[in-house]
């Protein structure tokens, strides 16, 4: 290790650094530089120095959306900013910031703690808080952008911090701005949350209806929820610390509702919840599972025993197993069903 200095910011960057334990896929990858960044101003340093801004960069989060399937050639930027703070109150809303290095599930509980309604059905999601706005997370009927205010970045071109509104964001499902041409442009630093006041349960859900149900809630707090929505989640989902996995590795695809119905015909257990005027989006591991693939293995990849839709590295897999048998997996559902499945992570 050595340190760059200049504006008197000390930047402690590792040359050939193993990504292994910051990505949740467990993938062995080397980057070519990496910076744990603990203070805004490091990113200016970086920003300033000639040989470090001319290299590729990529913007780590906890890594759980994320398929490395080679060494990484350039500098990888690990958000590691911490705080959360009250940012003001009105009527209708409570504003609260945290820091781009926050853990989600840690910002959740927090909230919890403080009496804050608004982010339980987002609980247990793995990542941090500067992670959640990229892909607009999402889970048990809420996503990211319902409770979402605005957050700020530094911009690489013009070495300012700039704030970006929800419109700004441009958030889709398990879609931003952040995900595509601004990627390496911008580091969101922290995100404001407009937490609701007049809180209302959201438990259209059916998984989260039937859970409150057996544990006869019939007027859940948001705390009851969240517990609700992390037994599911621990009941479905492989915990990355245990089993390598980086959530649904497919998007649920949106389809219009001709397709759909055309679909239906065929197969008529299809699973499909409507999206928005005249689309649904299709269960992707429903289409998956009914081509074979749930529980399978191939080499070191495999497919999750009680959830298809997420792919899991059985113990030393390489990146380029686990998009092999996400290749397989996407040709099967094209030949079977006509359908293209996207996957969820960035691929690197
Ligand atoms: N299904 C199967 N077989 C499978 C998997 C699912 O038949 O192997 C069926 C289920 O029975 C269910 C339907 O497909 O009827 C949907 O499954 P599930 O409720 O598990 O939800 P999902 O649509 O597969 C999405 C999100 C998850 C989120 C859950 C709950 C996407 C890509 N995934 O999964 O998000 O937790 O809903 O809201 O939208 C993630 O993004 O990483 C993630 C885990």
């Amino acid at each position: 290790m050595y340190n760059h200095r200049a504006m008197n910011v000390s930047l402690p960057i590792q040359h050939n650094y193993s990504l292994r334990a910051l990505n949740s896929f467990g993938i062995e990858s080397t980057a070519r530089a990496y910076l744990k960044v603990t203070a805004t101003d490091q990113l200016e340093t970086v920003r300033q120095d000639a040989a470090l801004s001319t290299l590729p960069r990529l913007i780590l989060g906890g890594g759980n959306n994320l398929l490395l399937t080679r060494d990484f050639p350039g500098l990888v930027l690990h958000l590691s900013l911490r705080g959360i703070s009250f940012n003001g109150e009105d009527d209708d809303f409570t504003y609260v910031r945290a820091a781009a290095g926050e853990d989600w599930q840690a910002f959740v509980l927090w909230s919890l703690e403080n009496n804050l309604a608004g982010l339980e059905n987002l609980s247990l999601i793995p990542g941090t808080v500067g992670a959640a706005p990229v892909q607009n997370i999402g889970a048990y009927g809420a996503e990211l952008k319902d409770v979402f205010h605005s957050l700020t970045v530094f911009d690489f071109e013009s070495g300012k911090i700039v704030s970006f509104s929800k419109a700004d964001c441009d958030f889709g499902y398990r879609d931003s701005i952040f995900k595509h041409a601004l990627r390496d442009r911008f580091v969101i630093l922290d995100v404001t949350f407009a937490l609701p006041k007049h809180w209302q349960a959201n438990t259209a859900y059916a998984d989260v209806a039937n859970e409150l149900a057996q544990r006869k809630i019939a007027e859940p707090t948001p705390r009851d929820i969240s517990d609700v929505i992390i037994a599911i989640r621990q009941r479905k989902l492989p915990d990355p610390a245990q089993i390598g996995n980086a959530g649904s590795f497919f998007k649920n695809p949106v389809v219009t509702t001709e397709t759909r119905d055309a679909l239906v015909r065929q197969h008529p257990k299809l699973v499909s919840y409507p999206h928005g005027e005249n689309t649904h989006r299709l269960a992707a591991g429903w289409l998956i599972d009914q081509c074979g693939w749930k529980g399978k293995t191939i080499g070191n990849a495999g497919v999750y025993e009680t959830q298809a839709l997420v792919l899991v590295n059985r113990g030393g897999a390489n990146g380029r197993e686990i998009a092999e048998l996400a290749k397989k997996i996407q040709a099967d559902v094209t030949e079977k069903f006509g359908i293209q499945l996207e996957p969820e992570p960035v691929i690197i």
